[in-house]
């Protein structure tokens, strides 16, 4: 197994150089419900770095965690666990707040993605508002930059909130797809809002990843587009691991997206 740990860049070329598919979709796990689960009785099981190293094995090419401001989920413990011990690129999610930038430039993750927080939202309902936060998140931005990690904003797949990410500098967007997962249909006026959004953001350069809500039904749809270079998943998939199991789970999401790129 090859150490990546040291160096971001070399982690990250890892997973490229690995996937020479200019085609190949990226599936970055989402493991904070494993630690729900775990803080639902403050026990020390189950496990989110074994989660997530079972969720690799299984052909994750990525962790992604969000630290929300209250540790709902994932502790700060957790997030230097799963740094030292995955061989794969972590994410991180963080609220624009002082407190998460410098834990953040503390822990050095691969990429960090910013996201909106409401202390009393069940998920992360909506995107960011690029828009109206452009000079903070220029800011915080430019600091993760300079110490060499690579910034995402969670948006809205909407034509100011992309150019707003182009304008702040970022080199990812994320386009929240609970709308599209909302809708019964799965279809129509939403899957479209997806398609023109990462189309105009790998238009302006920006790289541009997909999650929210998404699973074995209606990842098809999304994976399509050609112009996604990732997606994020967790809820479903931690939740169809207590029947399935993670590794079956990881893999058959693995399969969905690789069937909707032939
Ligand atoms: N991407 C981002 C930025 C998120 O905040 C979340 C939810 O934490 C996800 C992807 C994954 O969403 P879900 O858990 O619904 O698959």
């Amino acid at each position: 197994m090859s150490d990546c740990k040291n160096s971001n860049e070399e982690s990250i070329k890892m997973t490229d150089s690995k996937n020479l598919n200019p085609n190949y979709l990226r599936l970055g796990v989402n493991i904070d419900h494993v630690a729900t689960l775990r803080n639902a009785r403050g026990a020390h099981y189950p496990d989110p770095v074994a989660a997530a190293m079972a969720a690799i094995a299984a052909g994750a090419d990525g962790i992604t965690v969000h630290l929300r401001e209250d540790r709902r989920h994932i502790r700060d413990a957790d997030t230097a666990a799963l740094k030292s011990a995955i061989t794969k690129p972590l994410n991180l999610e963080i609220a624009a707040t002082d407190e998460m930038l410098s834990i953040a430039l503390k822990l050095k993750p691969n990429a960090v993605c910013i996201v909106p927080e409401k202390r009393i939202e069940i998920t992360t309902e909506g995107g960011l508002d690029a828009v109206g936060q452009q000079h903070r998140l220029t800011e915080i931005t430019t600091i993760l930059k300079v110490n060499g990690i690579r910034v995402s904003l969670f948006i809205e797949p909407d034509l100011a909130q992309i150019e707003a990410s182009k304008n702040i500098g970022v080199d990812i967007v994320e386009l929240h797809t609970g709308r599209y997962s909302n809708n019964a249909d799965m279809g129509g006026g939403e899957l479209m809002k997806i398609q023109q959004g990462a189309k105009i953001a790998d238009e302006l350069g920006l790289e541009c990843h997909a999650g929210h809500g998404l699973n074995f039904d209606n990842v098809g749809a999304i994976a399509a587009i050609p112009e996604l270079h990732e997606l994020n998943i967790g809820h479903f998939l931690i939740g169809v691991a207590i029947t399935m199991g993670l590794n079956p789970a990881v893999k058959k999401m693995r399969a969905e997206m690789d069937k909707a790129r032939i």
